[in-house]
């Protein structure tokens, strides 16, 4: 039987729910990453929000991803003593005040003006790393010069290796500690929204595309300061690059296919600081990424945006925890929206999460300030996630915090 509600009737608790899911949810009343989600998708263009947004093709993995996590069951602890909860660890050996990390996303200045900047700040803020992509708007030493505290470089194997060299000796001139290799993109994925909203390669600029960005003023009026319109770090590799189109084209062919063992093995020879191999599902992989001095490997399906109908990363991560859990650090990313989520993933073995868009809607909604919420959102649901599991320190999240499908 339905309880009734002591001050509104059904008609308005269900008009208060209409209203909320349809309407913006002010600042000070945010309670999670879904609310900075609906402020972003305000506030930025439809082009670049779906391209957050979207997974490839039938967009499989990026939902499995989601349900995989949900799936997983809590196990509420209540009879421990958990008045000192302690969230700060390491990752790679770099201390964190929290087991996340900001992921690699390319043209994350394209979601706010200047975004990698501001996504850098904020993250050495809250004591967290942020990784600046290969293919950034910003270039390593734009986000270098404005930040404070050192940030971490993903790289793309490209075929001009000496390029790739390149950029490697770029990101250890700026005083990257880590290095984070990207190993699931010999060819990119077709995300489907991309190809509709001219966001393909090389772009499209159509009517829809400005009608859009003038429904978007403050947005276009922030991108009026921003630093860079192409990719920053790419700048300089080929004549004519402010040339969106033409630079696109150059990036699509630069793609390596080729890239296998023997190249990671260059690049740890390159690299003097940490090595983290990212886009590992396949336990044979993960063996060849330890063997070739990997300090970490990030288990992850690139947010869905790759091999639609690969596992969801909750599904791949125990073949490779079994495998080599005991040889390195293993990361988690692909479906985090909660510290909830990021307790399930420690849950599983994880020394610790890398978040996409969960940040990048943050950005979207209030630049640096929206992605200092998304982090102080997940950490204070982790705390919680914490109590109640009655754990005291993220370093001991064992198994035991998850029930067991046999239970
Ligand atoms: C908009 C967007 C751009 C991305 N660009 C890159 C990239 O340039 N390099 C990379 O290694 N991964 C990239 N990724 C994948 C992320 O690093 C990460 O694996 C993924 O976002 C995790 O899934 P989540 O968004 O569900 O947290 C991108 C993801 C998104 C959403």
């Amino acid at each position: 039987m339905a309880l009734a509600h002591p001050i509104l009737d059904s008609k308005e608790i269900a008009a208060a729910r209409a209203s909320r899911t349809e309407g913006v949810p002010a600042w000070d009343a945010i309670a999670n990453i879904e609310d900075l989600r609906e402020v972003a998708r305000k506030r930025v263009p439809k082009t670049f929000f779906e391209y957050v947004e979207a997974g490839s093709y039938d967009e499989i993995t990026l939902a499995a991803n989601r349900s995989a996590l949900d799936a997983l069951e809590l196990r509420q602890k209540v009879m421990v003593d958990v008045s000192s909860r302690v969230q700060a660890t390491t990752i790679v050996g770099q201390p964190v005040s929290l087991p996340v990390a900001l992921a690699p996303a390319g043209l994350t200045g394209a979601v706010y003006p200047n975004g990698e900047i501001r996504a850098a700040q904020a993250a050495g803020a809250f004591g967290v790393p942020f990784c600046l992509s290969t293919m950034s708007v910003c270039s390593i030493e734009d986000v270098a010069a404005a930040v404070a505290k050192p940030f971490w470089f993903q790289l793309y194997l490209m075929k001009d290796r000496g390029f790739s060299r390149s950029l490697i000796e770029r990101a250890h001139a700026a005083q990257c500690p880590v290095l984070v290799l990207t190993m699931d993109l010999h060819v990119e994925g077709q995300r489907t929204a991309d190809v509709h909203n001219g966001l393909g390669i090389p772009p499209r600029l159509t009517l829809a595309n400005v009608v859009d960005i003038a429904k978007h003023p403050r947005w276009a009026f922030g991108m009026l300061r921003s630093k860079e319109y192409t990719f920053g770090n790419l700048r300089d590799a080929i004549r004519n690059s402010g040339n969106l189109g033409i630079l696109s084209e150059w990036v699509k062919q630069q793609f390596d296919p080729s890239f296998d063992r023997s190249d990671v093995e260059w690049v740890r020879k390159l690299w003097p600081g940490k090595l983290i191999v990212k886009g590992i599902l396949d336990p044979q992989d993960a063996e060849i990424a330890v063997a070739t001095g990997a300090d970490a490997i990030l288990v992850s399906n690139h947010g869905g945006r790759q091999l639609d109908g690969a596992p969801s990363t909750v599904e791949a991560f125990p073949a490779i925890r079994d495998a080599v859990g005991d040889r390195t650090e293993l990361l988690f990313d692909s479906g985090i929206r909660s510290g909830l989520d990021v307790l399930k993933a420690l849950a599983l073995g994880a020394r610790a999460c890398f978040i996409g868009r969960a940040y990048l809607y943050g950005l979207g909604a209030r630049g640096k300030e929206g992605v200092c919420k998304a982090l102080s959102l997940i950490s204070e649901e982790l705390d919680t996630g914490m109590a109640l599991t009655g754990v005291t320190d993220v370093k001991a999240v064992s198994r035991d915090v998850l029930v067991q499908p046999d239970e």
